[in-house]
């Protein structure tokens, strides 16, 4: 039995265990599933972009009753109270920030100034760079295969890209779900693993059980990135609901996504005046039709629905290929030790039988550059590295 833990830069620097990140999942990302990842030594992370203040404020105080260990908060960059989210997560003492959509550089400051680290998430090396010089402390680099809102690039190529553009730690997302996975990352050069769809399939994450299992039924080839929902690319499951959003004509569409957007803005407690800004800015800044806006609006409703509601008949189910890997609904304590187990595994595999520091270096890219030296997974005594389920 190997007793090893794989010690990246990531677990240094968020003060993890395992180098396994859950990501800010809007509606599934509550206070039970980021405070069970945290607990068993990941790092979780809240879903801010579809709270209100009051609600991220009750969800921070909730995950802290429950665990110790440190959490971030995802915020959606371009919400027209982003600054209260922020004062809100600086007063909290929230670890770490990461962000649904490109933060700005003043954004970016404001969360170093206080001393809360950030980590965006990018779909190409540029954009990887362009963050690394704003000051960011790692970024997420996830690939085509990713759920949500997913760029072109594959993680195959992404993330090895990414790792020879920039010096923070970088993680992997899109796709993973295995310690084979978490392997392959650290061979790309990357400090670990953030996942999504993985943590929407556990015990602890509060999406309807009905729901859960139209998820544990697709398989590789039923998803499908789309466009039609929000104006921007989006990896969903194919559903009858994204069919008749995909033939729909802007006039048919648009109605209903106004009354929507609507519903929405009362739910989040969003004024008008805020609605119609943020709009406005959309608009201008994606470049989208009033058709468009109107969809990218009414697009949380539609997750809500189903992730929330249970309603899958009128919602989107935003998915990851990798969902077609997934058959079962194990506790995210399982999740994270059997990766871990499985990552061991293929290490000593890989080594020849014996998981030894020396075969454990992070490809050849820890090995060719000392300074890169430190992302090299390093080894622990089983004492520290099997800590008890009661432990966190
Ligand atoms: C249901 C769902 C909701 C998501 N919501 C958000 C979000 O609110 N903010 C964000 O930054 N990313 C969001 N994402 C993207 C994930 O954070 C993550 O980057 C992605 O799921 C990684 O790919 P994987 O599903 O293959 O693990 C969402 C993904 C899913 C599946």
């Amino acid at each position: 039995m190997t007793a090893l833990v794989l010690h990246t830069r990531i677990c240094g620097l968020f003060g993890i265990r395992y180098p396994i990140v859950q990501t800010g999942m809007g509606w599934v990302s509550g206070a039970r599933l980021t405070a069970a990842t945290s607990d068993a030594g990941g790092f979780g992370i809240l879903a801010a972009a579809t709270m209100t203040l009051a609600q991220l404020e009750e969800a921070i105080r909730s995950v802290k009753e429950r665990t110790g260990q440190p959490f971030g908060v995802n915020v959606r960059a371009d919400q027209p109270d982003v600054g209260r989210v922020a004062e809100l997560v600086i007063r909290s003492g929230v670890k770490l920030a990461s962000f649904a959509g490109p933060p700005s550089r003043d954004l970016i400051r404001r969360f170093k100034d206080a001393g809360v680290l950030t980590m965006p998430t990018v779909g190409a090396p540029r954009h990887a760079e362009k963050m690394a010089e704003w000051g960011v402390d790692a970024v997420i680099a996830q690939g085509h295969e990713g759920g949500g809102h997913t760029g072109p690039i594959p993680t195959s190529l992404l993330l090895p890209a990414v790792c020879d553009t920039v010096d923070i730690p970088v993680l992997g997302a899109g796709g993973f779900n295995s310690g084979r996975g978490l392997v392959a990352a650290l061979a790309y050069g990357a400090s670990g693993i953030a996942m999504g769809t993985r943590f929407l399939l556990t015990k602890e994450s509060t999406v309807p059980e009905s729901v859960k299992a139209a998820y544990l039924r697709a398989k590789l080839t039923d998803t499908v990135v789309t466009r039609s929902v929000d104006g921007d690319p989006q990896r969903v499951i194919r559903t009858p609901v994204i069919d008749r959003l995909e033939r729909a004509s802007a006039v048919t569409r648009f109605p209903r996504a106004l009354m929507s957007a609507l519903a929405f803005r009362k739910l989040t407690g969003t004024s008008l005046t805020d609605l119609v800004r943020e709009g406005l800015a959309m608009r201008k800044s994606r470049e989208l039709t009033w058709a468009q806006l109107a969809m990218a609006a009414n697009a949380p409703m539609l997750t809500k629905a189903s992730m929330v509601d249970g309603r899958q008949e009128v919602g989107i189910l935003p998915a990851g290929q990798v969902v077609g890997l997934i058959d079962e609904l194990p506790t995210v304590r399982d999740v994270l030790e059997s990766i871990m187990r499985e990552a061991e595994e293929t290490l000593g595999r890989l080594s020849g039988g014996s998981t030894s520091a020396d075969a454990g270096r992070s490809g050849e890219q820890a090995r060719a550059d000392p300074s890169r030296r430190d992302e090299a997974v390093q080894t622990q005594t089983p004492s520290v590295a099997r800590p008890g389920p009661q432990e966190g």
